[in-house]
């Protein structure tokens, strides 16, 4: 059975556009008769504890895994390690990922743990994965619209590769305080590159229904 970890974080909780899709995914396969399951990590609802002076000296020391230090880290990347899929949705905070993300990126991305260093660089332990971002912003960074850099994307995809996660594909929700119209317009827009890449269902029609492996994130 398909598992995923959802991780979201947007201050708007479920009022947030970008969870508003992301449930929409999520939602596909039960409505396609697939079987799935789902680990829901609200780093909203529930923030993580800043970093501690003993976290950051386990992490770079010589330091068991099963230190009681790394309990926190350990659970994230244990969610990480039971699920197959990885959907994440993110809004953009001053070009770049929200403070609530970045500290799970600081649990999860460790030293022997999840990479390895070696002598050509960081290698990630993790298993690769089908990864889904929404990345939802008030203004616009891609596109004839752009008006500003995205250090979001590079920086989230440059991370999950120390880990090992390669598959990644990014969706973008833009323009999110231009008024009603123009979320409409975003939230269509981005519907149909899902639908394109067959996270939703094109027409309401499943692709290949009442199969487990029914849904290709790669099609
Ligand atoms: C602290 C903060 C910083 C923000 N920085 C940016 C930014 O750099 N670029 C941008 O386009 N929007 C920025 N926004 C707007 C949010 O990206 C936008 O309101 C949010 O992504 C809406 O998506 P959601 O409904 O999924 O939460 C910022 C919002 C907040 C609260």
């Amino acid at each position: 059975m398909r598992r995923t970890l959802f991780i979201h974080c947007s201050p708007h909780g479920e009022a947030a556009h970008g969870y508003r899709l992301a449930r929409e995914i999520l939602d596909q396969p039960r409505r396609c008769g697939d079987a799935a399951t789902v680990i829901e990590r609200d780093l909203t609802a529930a923030p993580l504890p800043p970093l501690s002076g003993d976290y950051a000296t386990a992490l770079t020391g010589d330091t068991a895994a099963d230190d009681a230090r790394f309990a926190m880290s350990e659970s994230l990347i244990a969610e990480l390690e039971h699920s197959d899929r990885l959907l994440i949705s993110l809004p953009m905070h001053n070009f770049t990922v929200p403070a609530a993300f970045k500290l799970w990126i600081d649990y999860v991305v460790r030293i022997h743990r999840s990479f390895a260093a070696t002598e050509d660089g960081k290698v990630g332990l993790l298993a690769d994965r089908a990864t889904t971002i929404l990345v939802s912003s008030g203004g616009f960074h891609h596109g004839e619209r752009a008006f500003q850099l995205d250090f979001l994307s590079p920086y989230v995809e440059h991370v999950l590769a120390t880990i090992g996660i390669h598959d990644v594909a990014f969706h973008y929700l833009q323009g999110l305080t231009f008024g009603e119209a123009a979320v409409s317009a975003a939230v269509d827009a981005a519907r149909d590159r899902l639908k394109a890449a067959g996270l939703l269902a094109a027409g309401g029609k499943c692709r290949t229904p009442m199969r487990p492996d029914a849904i290709d994130l790669h099609s």
